[in-house]
């Protein structure tokens, strides 16, 4: 259902996050004017820097204060000098656990004027979405280490499938691949090697895709299913995989579509009980960071899901062709995809083709 009015909480976070957040809302707020409805931002400092002057990533009551906002639009979270493990446990993963953001979402799209590591593809080879589970799977909490430091050492740590997340999370790739002109869902998998959790996954699978018969099905073991990526990228519309293998996914696909500094990401709560929360897929990039050269590209990408999720179709695809126009042109295009253009330079020309 659309509204008028969207409130939306922005966590631009470390790094580049503050420096890209603000081109992707002044993005939304542009085509959000065009198509008749308006967006009030609520910034909040949750990042490292917060955790070095007050020892928590966010407040104790953060999740709780994110569920009265529409949205949540998240630049990236990460600082040398806070270990990694914990601005990730300490905003990230509770984020997307207590708001039961269960479907990472990452679309993999080869863009005119991008050019893919991979020799002679172009925009018709490169145009797949990888589902990640994003809950359970082989990220817990569960296991342990006994006799540490000594030659008796030993640690476990354990992966949890339920019939209920992984049955939620096939059902969601299928519906979105009933969306697409394709039509086509594939699994990642890994039943040969792990003999309980993935036969497990395959079972769901096959019982899953009863539901849909116009959608096709293929279902690969992982370790080929990367492969096959580099190799016939051509080959995949939707993929839905594990916590870990969707990690592991997501970060080859948008690899094999150019550059790390347009690729989007969406944590998703389907059901809509919750906000869903929307990060491009890139960190906080410490080597640039402060430079003003990061490409905002992947915010604004990130900010067209978020009004797509909203409902807010025509205002995504709005932010979708003015990021498309401006990639084509070098003097708008950043550093990191051979443009000349400084994060400045390119937000103006998006904002430019947003607003003629
Ligand atoms: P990164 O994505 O920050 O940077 C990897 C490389 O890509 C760097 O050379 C960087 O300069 C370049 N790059 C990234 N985004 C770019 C952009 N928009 N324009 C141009 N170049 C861009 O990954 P890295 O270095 O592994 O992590 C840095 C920090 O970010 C770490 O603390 C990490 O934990 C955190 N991180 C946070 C994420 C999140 O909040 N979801 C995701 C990934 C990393
Ligand atoms: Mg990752």
């Amino acid at each position: 259902m659309t509204k008028a009015l969207y409130k939306i909480a922005s966590i631009p976070g470390d790094g580049i996050g503050t420096e890209v957040i603000p081109v992707g809302q002044r993005a939304a707020d542009a085509a959000a004017a065009k198509h008749g409805f308006s967006i009030e931002w609520t910034e909040f400092d949750w990042s490292c820097e917060r955790y070095a002057e007050t020892g928590r990533m966010m407040p104790e009551d953060g999740v709780e204060t994110m569920k009265a906002f529409d949205a949540i639009y998240l630049g990236a979270v990460g600082w040398p000098g806070v270990p990694d493990h914990v601005s990730l446990w300490g905003l990230l993963i509770p984020l997307r656990r207590e708001l039961d953001l269960y479907a990472n979402v990452r679309p993999v799209r080869l863009l005119k004027g991008v050019s893919s590591p991979l020799a002679g593809r172009g925009p018709e080879d490169i145009d797949f979405i990888v589902v990640r589970e994003n809950v359970e799977g082989e990220y817990s909490e569960i296991g342990g280490r006994i006799y540490s430091g000594t030659e008796q050492e030993m640690v476990s740590q354990q992966a949890v499938f339920t019939r209920r997340g992984t049955d939620r999370i096939m059902d969601y790739a299928f519906r979105l691949a009933q969306n697409r002109k394709r039509k086509h869902v594939t699994s990642a998998t890994k039943s040969n090697g792990i003999v309980h959790t993935m036969p497990f996954w395959d079972e769901r699978f096959a019982e899953v895709s009863k539901k849909y018969p116009e959608v096709e099905t293929a279902q690969f073991h992982i370790d080929i299913l990367t492969a096959h990526f580099v190799q016939h990228p051509d080959w995949f519309d939707v993929v839905v995989g594990s916590n870990l293998f969707g990690d592991i996914l997501s970060d080859l696909g948008p690899a094999v579509a150019g550059s790390i500094g347009i690729a989007p990401a969406a944590n998703i709560n389907p059901e809509g009980v919750y906000p869903s929360m929307f990060e491009p897929v890139h960190g906080s990039a410490p080597d640039i960071a402060g430079q003003g050269i990061a490409n905002p590209v992947a915010a604004v990408w990130t900010a067209a899901m978020m009004l797509d999720h909203l409902g807010e179709k025509d205002a995504a695809q709005t932010l979708e062709t003015a990021m498309e126009a401006v990639l084509s042109d070098p003097a708008s295009r950043t550093k990191d995809l051979g443009g000349t253009a400084n994060t400045k330079v390119c937000g103006a020309a998006i904002l430019k083709h947003i607003e003629r």
